[in-house]
């Protein structure tokens, strides 16, 4: 991206340095029809199906556009079970990234995270991080290891103006080896960037730190890399002491100091898959086993080769710095726009996508009718805008059944990378406002169906009340005919 400035005007716009020449038609159903949509779906934005979705934030997974030369690569994947050119040529770009000797693949970051507790996590284990992830958390539980959270306090602040906010608290960590004991902690895992609260990255010096203190301990550091593009460009462009180092330094001066990383090219390198990397072979043996147990054959690990081929390219395209600057540069364009009409977004702009404060943007709802949920339903009817609850419905309850309310209640508006247009951006920045202005209207949520893991995914809700028809009846007040 570049940012330009347009003729006699102060706004700063981001301006795309590539061009689309593959498009998909999109579809925004009428009002009344996104009314009965969100009901079809539960009020669960998981469960609305894509082609009732004019916009789809619901998550920056899978979904990133390709670039020619990757889509190009595709088509030269080496279809072999085992030992194909593909894998070679994955392991090598790999290499030069990362500087990692071991690749294993997986088909996505949760396999590693299965893979990495089955190998590692024993029955009351504990595992620090600066924030869990969902899926990381249950594979820990699962095996009967618990997990700690040591982001800094800022990091749960909504509006703060440190910059990296998703850094460990790195007293607070020492604390808790020291009180735990090394013994019981399996591995510390660094999510760079932070998922959960907001998209927020971490800076080269706060993970060095953390690798330190890991080696002083002769505990593991595991750097879960899934959202490391965007946590690269924030590092290169907020961190002073990074300014002149380039995006594959800093990728390096990083990776070295990992004993353990794995990612999700899901998000990372614009791709699909996963795999776990080291330059330590005796963990890679730990872990070995299980890939063609859970996975597949060592050479593509439950992945498709056409997917290695283009993750190849991918992972190379994010040592660009003009690449990797879209996703946040678009992210900070929404949030600006929407923070400057007064919408509670979490501040600063972070990766992944806008995160909209459902706790203070839906005041008199309390955490138990889900104000996150209610939100994320209202602006599917609002603008057949799919964004993703980042709160309560996501959390798990606790082992007593009762409901664990988590620290901050978010609608997510994942942007996904290189996929919309800035109208496109501008559209979704109106609707949301406009929900702001009507927010007295949108009433809570209650279970009707809740499964009992990952409830999120397939969970079903009722709005409390009739507000989502009242929210509708404004709509048509508002935009009379207009979708
Ligand atoms: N780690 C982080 C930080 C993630 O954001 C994700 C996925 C994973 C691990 C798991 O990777 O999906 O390939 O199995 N986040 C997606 C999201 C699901 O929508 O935020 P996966």
């Amino acid at each position: 991206m570049a940012t330009i400035k347009f003729y006699k005007s102060e706004e700063q716009v981001p301006l795309e340095m590539h061009k689309v020449r593959v498009v998909q038609k999109l579809f925004l159903p009428p009002i009344e029809e996104r009314v009965k949509k969100i009901n079809e779906a539960g009020n669960n934005t998981f469960l609305l199906q894509n082609k009732d979705v004019y916009m789809d934030m619901l998550t920056d997974s899978g979904v990133n556009a390709m670039s020619d030369n990757q889509v190009a690569a595709m088509f030269q994947a080496d279809d072999s079970y085992a030992g194909s050119e593909t894998c070679n040529r994955l392991i090598k770009v790999i290499k030069e990234v990362f500087g990692t000797e071991y690749f294993l693949p997986a088909h996505q970051g949760r396999a590693c995270e299965n893979i990495l507790a089955e190998a590692f996590v024993k029955p009351g284990d504990v595992v620090p991080m600066n924030f869990h992830f969902t899926t990381t958390k249950s594979h820990i539980t699962r095996k009967g290891g618990s997990v700690v959270e040591l982001v800094r306090k800022c990091g749960l602040e909504p509006q703060n103006n440190e910059p990296f906010k998703g850094n460990f608290d790195i007293p607070a960590l020492e604390k808790v080896i020291a009180e735990v004991g090394a013994e019981h902690i399996p591995f510390v895992r660094i999510e760079a960037g932070t998922n959960l609260i907001g998209g927020q990255p971490l800076s080269l010096e706060n993970m060095l730190q953390v690798a330190e203190i890991c080696k002083k301990n002769g505990i593991l550091s595991l750097l879960d890399a899934s959202l490391l593009q965007d946590n690269l460009y924030f590092i290169k462009t907020r961190e002073e002491a990074c300014k002149n180092m380039t995006i594959r330094e800093i990728t390096r001066t990083l990776c070295d100091k990992m004993d353990l990383i794995y990612f999700s090219s899901r998000k990372l390198g614009f791709a699909r898959g996963g795999g776990i990397i080291s330059n330590n072979e005796k963990l890679i043996l730990k872990m070995k086993e299980f890939i063609p147990l859970y996975e597949g054959f060592l050479t593509y690990g439950g992945m498709e080769v056409r997917s290695m081929e283009a993750m190849a390219v991918g992972l190379l395209e994010t040592m660009d710095e003009e690449i990797i600057s879209q996703g946040p540069m678009f992210i900070e364009h929404l949030v600006k726009e929407l923070d400057s009409y007064g919408v509670p977004m979490i501040l600063p702009a972070g990766g992944l996508g806008a995160h909209i404060n459902a706790m203070e943007f839906l005041k008199d709802i309390p955490q138990s009718e889900y104000p996150a949920g209610a939100l994320a339903a209202a602006l599917y009817i609002a603008g057949g805008i799919r964004g993703m609850e980042r709160g309560s419905l996501s959390e798990q309850r606790n082992p007593d059944g009762s409901e664990h309310y988590s620290d901050m209640e978010l609608v997510r508006l994942a942007c996904p990378r290189r996929v919309f247009t800035l109208s496109q951006i501008k559209y979704c920045a109106d609707r949301v406002k406009w929900l702001y202005d009507n927010r007295h209207l949108i009433g809570g949520l209650r279970w009707e169906e809740e499964p009992s893991v990952l409830r999120f995914f397939f969970g079903q809700l009722r709005p409390i009340g009739n507000w989502q028809e009242k929210l509708a009846d404004k709509f048509r007040e508002d935009f009379g005919d207009s979708l």
